[in-house]
């Protein structure tokens, strides 16, 4: 690369950007990567860390030995399930501590967000008349944003877009845009990253354990944060109970979403027996749940 990276580093909590993504990504490039997972999913998804590591990628759980705040971690907590939030710490101090590493993160920023737009502008290019209902799940906020912002973006400029109402959906287990403050915080536990103001339950938050392991994050990316302040997205909080137990959650598709977009598709079936007949609802699959089949045998 043109940087002299011999390494990427990152962290991952559901292990689809740091598997599917940065793994992958840094075989082609052949550079090493690096992944720091969060606990409770390296230990429970079990394939995905398979995945990375048949790429080449080197992957710990979070917290790990590695770094000091991983050591404080298991101290203070030696059962610690891992948050996203620590997770990027301990990705950000491994970085420093080597020649030629870079850490690539994997959402809330405003880059990563930016990015992640292509995928809006996809929608942009596709559609076949203007939706009623845009609806995203969040975890730091940079799927739903970069799906939903282009349309919002010719929104805010009066190009369209005016009856469209734009549904952001968060896990019950991190509840930051339905109950978090907005104010300057950091992204990261540790306090490495610069703060930035958003939507947050705090840097030194963990959330519960659950399959929707990329939800498990303490904020979300400042733009999606404001917007939502701002009354432009609204927001709503889904308990993970049984969102694939709902009638017509598989309905004749050939595949099996993620247990993070459970929580976007529980949201459209809810909002689509609310609305009237007819009403156009765009949800973004925001990844696949081939590997984390074991989660569609829990009941929770
Ligand atoms: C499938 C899937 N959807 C959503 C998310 C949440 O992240 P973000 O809000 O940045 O899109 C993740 C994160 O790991 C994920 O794996």
């Amino acid at each position: 690369m043109k940087d002299n990276a011999k390494e990427v580093v990152t962290e991952t909590g559901a292990g689809q950007w740091g598997g599917l993504a940065v793994s992958l990504a840094a075989a082609l490039l052949g550079v090493k990567a690096t992944v720091f997972m969060t606990r409770n999913s390296y230990l429970n998804k079990t394939q995905r860390v398979l995945f990375m590591r048949t790429y080449g990628a080197d992957v710990y759980p979070s917290p790990s030995e590695l770094t000091k705040y991983g050591r404080e971690a298991i101290k203070a907590r030696p059962d610690h399930p891992g948050s996203l939030g620590l997770a990027i710490t301990e990705a950000i101090d491994f970085t420093l501590m080597g020649e030629g590493r870079k850490y690539i993160p994997g959402s809330v920023l405003g880059f990563v967000v930016l990015h992640q737009t292509v995928i809006g502008q996809e929608v942009l290019q596709q559609m076949p008349e203007e939706p009623d209902l845009v609806i995203g799940c969040v975890g730091g906020g940079s799927n739903f944003s970069g799906f939903s912002f282009p349309m919002i973006g010719a929104r805010l400029r009066n190009e369209g877009f005016e009856k469209t109402r734009f549904l952001a959906v968060e896990s019950k287990a991190a509840p930051k845009l339905t109950s978090g403050r907005y104010t300057y915080d950091f992204p990261d536990t540790g306090g490495l990253l610069p703060m930035v103001k958003m939507l947050t339950l705090g840097h030194d938050y963990v959330p519960p354990p659950t399959h929707a392991a990329g939800l498990r994050y303490h904020g979300a990316a400042p733009s999606l944060s404001m917007l939502v302040k701002e009354g432009v997205v609204e927001a709503r909080l889904m308990a993970r109970k049984r969102l694939w137990r709902q009638p017509g959650y598989l309905q004749g598709q050939s595949i099996i979403p993620a247990p993070e977009s459970a929580h976007a598709i529980k949201a459209a079936i809810d909002e689509a027996r609310r609305m009237p007949k007819g009403s156009v609802i765009f949800f973004n699959l925001s990844g696949h749940g081939l590997l984390d089949v074991d989660a569609y045998g829990n009941t929770r």
